[in-house]
């Protein structure tokens, strides 16, 4: 397959807003997606495939890069479109974009009965640190809070254990 990721530009909102509303039972706004990219600390990172003449959008993540840390609010693809290594690939360049900024680590809260998001961020070398509970506003699930320490993983990379 042929894959793209670049950073998300305002004529990209309808489509960001087709799968955010799709992938979440209490999806963003289009004022909140719209807002980030008006906020110099924050980056909407898009992953699209190429097919039939065109680029479609597969996925995004949404993250802020402060000082040195990095943090994730917003991953989905397209649900027509899981289990194809999209989600691990838009997520691998969110973490670069965090190790070239010098980030420490990325950190992010994911829905304690989420499955497929919990596995996939430790596939990619995300922790779980602690929990907030009854985080989401909507329905009071917990949040786990999952790390990626950057000088680890490099660590881990020339000296896997
Ligand atoms: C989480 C999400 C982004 C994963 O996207 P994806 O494109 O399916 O991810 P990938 O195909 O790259 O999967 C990467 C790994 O994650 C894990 N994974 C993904 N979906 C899974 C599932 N349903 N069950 C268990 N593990 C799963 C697997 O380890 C997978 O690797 P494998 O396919 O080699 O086994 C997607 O399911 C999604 O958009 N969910 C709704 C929105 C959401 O919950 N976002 C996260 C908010 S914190």
């Amino acid at each position: 397959m042929e894959l793209r990721i670049r950073r998300m530009q305002p004529e990209d909102l309808p489509a960001v807003m087709e799968i955010e509303k799709v992938a979440f039972t209490n999806p963003w706004s289009v004022e909140m997606v719209k807002k980030e990219l008006t906020q110099d600390w924050s980056t909407v990172l898009l992953i699209e495939e190429h097919g039939a003449g065109l680029w479609r959008l597969r996925g995004f993540s949404i993250f802020w890069l402060v000082q040195d840390e990095q943090h994730v609010l917003n991953v989905a693809t397209d649900p027509a479109q899981r289990r194809r290594g999209l989600g691990r690939r838009v997520m691998e360049a969110t973490l670069e974009a965090g190790r070239a900024h010098r980030c420490r680590i990325s950190t992010l809260e994911v829905r304690r009965g989420n499955v497929a998001a919990t596995e996939m961020y430790r596939r990619l070398g995300f922790r779980p640190v602690g929990m907030r509970p009854n985080y989401y506003a909507d329905d009071r699930e917990d949040a786990v809070v999952m790390v990626y320490d950057f000088a680890q993983a490099a660590a881990q990379a020339t000296n896997p254990a």
